[in-house]
């Protein structure tokens, strides 16, 4: 492709060193795409013939269609997905392929192939998080009077409803896609036509390409357009916080999942056993996912290393950007298939759920709160409770089972029939009304909500 200049073959050793391609052919239809929107712009311009585009198209198209069906063999020698395809095209079409680059350069062509292939990539990882949220959501629905302690410290700490638990990861997801969608939004600007530094003196209509591709407008300043990979950078910053979300809702479902907690049931085909414990069954999915966590993070660190110290514009450093922003996509994307599928097929253990929600310290604010509505200021109350609960402890009674004697003795607010009120568990759910807490109503119209949302 350069070979004017040169006057020895190049070394083995770089040809290999140097070869993007076993990563980048993944770009294919973006860099196809590309090409012909560009011949598009080179036939306005009066650069090609009609006959000439034409034959640009077609053999495009018949490539395109090879390395789909798996016919398409790709050379380690010509370094990476635009030379192969450029290549290929003019040793099947002749002069009008040797035209193809004019105006143009692997820079801009590989910044738009990366952009365009990244807007898909955000569009499928919104997608699988969708999914993701609609099973979190049917799980919370199938147990939807179902009651969980709450932890802080990974210590019992008030009763929620296990759907609140759940729609705060939905919370979650749904942030994690509108980062992806802002994203989107801001790498929605097409490169071509910024050459490979400085445009050309090939005047070419870019708006129209741009229209082509599905952009709405172009980059503005050729150097930045060639120099720029902040799109895949925040793609890759969006996955990490996704990552983040979902392994803190693998450690849940692992917790969960464990003797000791005992309230997820994972189905058969999302668990595997032991090869020596018979009784065994783990929760590897989760574990898998809360792995992997740690490649979604050193993608993002990756990246970011190589683009630290570039001078502008493009650097051949930059070649390394692809390998981390394709593993991190698809290691999301299979990540939220099959959590989904996971969650579509798991059940909460209600009794055994119910059972440590019953502890009744996880009321002991609620025991508070009733001092309060008699006048009591809020730290002498907390204070006071905080005495009951050591009696409680003491004496090994649970807190509601102390005499009404000790009740009374600590303040006369605390009649039997206010504790009793107050330790009525499911009253103390329905008290809980405020905007974002677990009150029955308001889960219940989270749930519509995220239903109607999410449709
Ligand atoms: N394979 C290269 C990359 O992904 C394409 C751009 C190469 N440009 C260059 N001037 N060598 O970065």
């Amino acid at each position: 492709m350069w070979k004017g200049r040169f006057k020895e073959e190049q070394s083995d050793l770089l040809k290999s060193y140097g070869a993007s391609v076993h990563v980048d052919w993944q770009l294919y239809r973006q860099d196809i795409r590309g090409s012909i929107a560009h011949a598009r712009a080179l036939l306005e311009a009066g650069i090609l013939t009609s006959e000439e585009f034409r034959q640009i198209e077609a053999g495009l198209l018949e490539i395109r269609a090879e390395i789909e069906a798996g016919k398409f063999e790709f050379s380690q020698d010509l370094e990476d997905v635009h030379m192969n395809i450029e290549a290929e095209l003019t040793k099947r079409i002749g002069a009008a392929g040797a035209k193809l680059h004019t105006a143009r350069s692997r820079n801009d062509q590989v910044a738009l192939d990366f952009r365009l292939w990244l807007r898909d990539a955000c569009e499928g990882l919104s997608g699988g998080i969708r999914s993701l949220q609609v099973s979190l959501v049917g799980l919370a629905e199938r147990h939807k009077e179902a009651i969980i302690p709450g932890y802080t410290h990974l210590q019992r700490a008030q009763p929620v409803f296990f759907a609140h638990h759940l729609l705060a990861y939905i919370e979650m997801l749904d942030r994690d896609a509108s980062r992806l969608a802002d994203a989107s939004t801001r790498m929605d600007a097409c490169p071509l036509g910024s050459g490979a530094i400085a445009g050309s003196t090939i005047l070419l209509n870019r708006e129209a390409v741009a229209r082509e591709l599905g952009f709405s407008k172009v980059t503005t300043n050729s150097m930045d357009a060639v120099a720029d990979r902040d799109f895949a950078c925040e793609v890759l910053a969006d996955i990490a916080i996704l990552g983040m979300h979902i392994s803190r809702l693998s450690e849940d479902v692992i917790l969960w999942s464990s003797t000791e907690f005992g309230f997820i049931e994972l189905s058969d085909r999302h668990t595997t056993g032991s090869s020596l414990m018979p009784q065994k069954k783990n929760p590897d999915i989760a574990e898998l996912a809360r792995g992997r966590t740690g490649r979604l993070y050193g993608n993002l660190m990756s990246l970011l290393t190589v683009m630290k110290g570039l001078p502008l514009t493009y650097n051949r450093d930059m070649q390394e950007d692809k390998e981390a922003v394709f593993d991190s996509v698809k290691s999301a994307s299979e990540t939220l298939a099959i959590f989904a599928e996971m969650f579509d097929a798991a059940s909460l253990r209600e009794d055994r759920a119910l059972a440590a929600a019953s502890d009744p310290l996880l009321l002991a604010t609620d025991l508070a709160d009733r001092l309060v509505e008699g006048g009591v200021p809020f730290r002498q109350a907390h204070e006071i409770v905080g005495g009951l609960v050591a009696v409680a402890q003491e004496t090994k009674t649970p807190l509601h089972k102390l005499d009404a004697t000790e009740f009374a003795a600590a303040s006369p607010v605390l009649t039997p029939e206010i504790v009793k009120a107050t330790f009525d568990l499911r009253a103390a759910l329905a008290a809980r009304g405020t905007t974002g807490a677990p009150s029955p109503e308001n889960i219940q119209r989270e749930l519509s909500r995220w239903r109607e949302q999410l449709r």
